[in-house]
């Protein structure tokens, strides 16, 4: 990240960016791609808006926020990355961005002055800053948030599932790097983190980071997630899926809308005439179906309002 970081003030960003080997997690056109914050058409539009991207990144949403507030803080604890986004900003020609190096969970900031606060892919992390436990840290970052948002503010939360089909298939779980670490109960996932920790090779050690203490990235299901925003005092809470991922967000469905999710799972599952065929007939078995496919879904966005 550093010598992207270099290369990035010698010869633009999306240069600096071309260093990232295949094998980086994000890749060029990911960091680059602007649909990414396309979560936007959920929440209302107001060029008036200041914005909090906390755990901004490298700064993908902030320039989209940018372009469409009067100010947005980009809070990040990793100072590569917050340096890039400030270079990208200013490459941009944005001039409206405060970046802040803070931890998110130390972070303070004046009650109500917020229009809008940004976690996305970032909620899991804030317990490898910090010792406690997982759930208290999260609700705690969670209930300051809302505290610096004026009333008609709204939060959004773009996470993982913790019941993701992939990851009750078996898949890697991409927080550990093992698999098994999101589903298991929270005492198991310890242990298994803590053994791999050391009995794997360092490879895998290093991937596995902070995290070898034992299991702190938690995630959560459809119905913790929203109950948490509730306790933490947020209101109009709504759940969305997004399709194929938060990440990459090309269709938004919202979970309380059957015939959204309906509709979807029709063409979805156009080669599986019997799957189809069942879910066209919006009876109690294709209610099922939806019910499971939107609880395993593999991530979510929450949006809440302050007041
Ligand atoms: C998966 S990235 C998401 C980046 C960005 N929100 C996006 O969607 O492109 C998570 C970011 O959160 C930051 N982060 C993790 N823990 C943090 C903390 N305690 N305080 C501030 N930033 C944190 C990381 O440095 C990283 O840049």
């Amino acid at each position: 990240m550093v010598k992207i970081v270099e290369v990035t003030k010698e010869e633009g960003w999306y240069t600096g960016l071309g260093l990232l080997t295949p094998s980086d997690e994000v890749q060029r056109d990911f960091v680059a791609d602007l649909i990414r914050a396309d979560f936007r058409f959920l929440l209302p539009q107001d060029p008036e808006a200041i914005v909090l991207d906390l755990g901004c990144g490298l700064g993908t949403l902030t320039q989209v926020f940018a372009a469409q507030s009067r100010l947005v803080m980009a809070v990040d604890l990793t100072w590569e990355r917050l340096r890039f986004a400030q270079l990208r900003l200013e490459q941009e020609g944005f001039h409206n961005v405060i970046f802040i190096h803070a931890d998110i969970t130390r972070f303070r900031l004046k009650p109500g002055c917020l229009s809008l606060a940004l976690l996305n892919g970032v909620l899991e992390w804030l317990p490898l800053s910090c010792s406690g436990g997982p759930n208290q840290i999260q609700a705690a970052v969670l209930a300051r948030v809302r505290e610096w948002l004026a009333p008609h503010g709204w939060i959004l939360i773009g996470i993982e599932n913790r019941y993701a089909r992939s990851q009750l298939k078996g898949q890697r779980d991409p927080h550990s790097g093992l698999r098994g670490t999101a589903i298991l109960p929270r005492s198991l996932a310890n242990g298994v983190v803590r053994a791999a920790a050391r009995w794997w090779p360092q490879g895998m050690k290093q991937r596995m980071g902070r995290q070898r203490e034992g299991y702190r990235t938690w995630t959560h299901s459809l119905p913790v997630y929203s109950r948490m925003l509730e306790q933490a005092g947020f209101r109009a809470v709504q759940a969305y899926i997004p399709i194929h991922s938060y990440n990459v967000p090309h269709t938004i469905l919202p979970v309380a809308s059957e015939p959204a999710l309906c509709w979807y799972l029709g063409d979805w599952w156009s080669g599986h005439s019997l799957r189809r065929r069942l879910i066209h007939t919006q009876g109690k078995i294709a209610r099922l179906l939806v019910w499971v496919w939107s609880r395993t879904a593999e991530d979510f966005f929450f949006i809440g309002r302050a007041g």
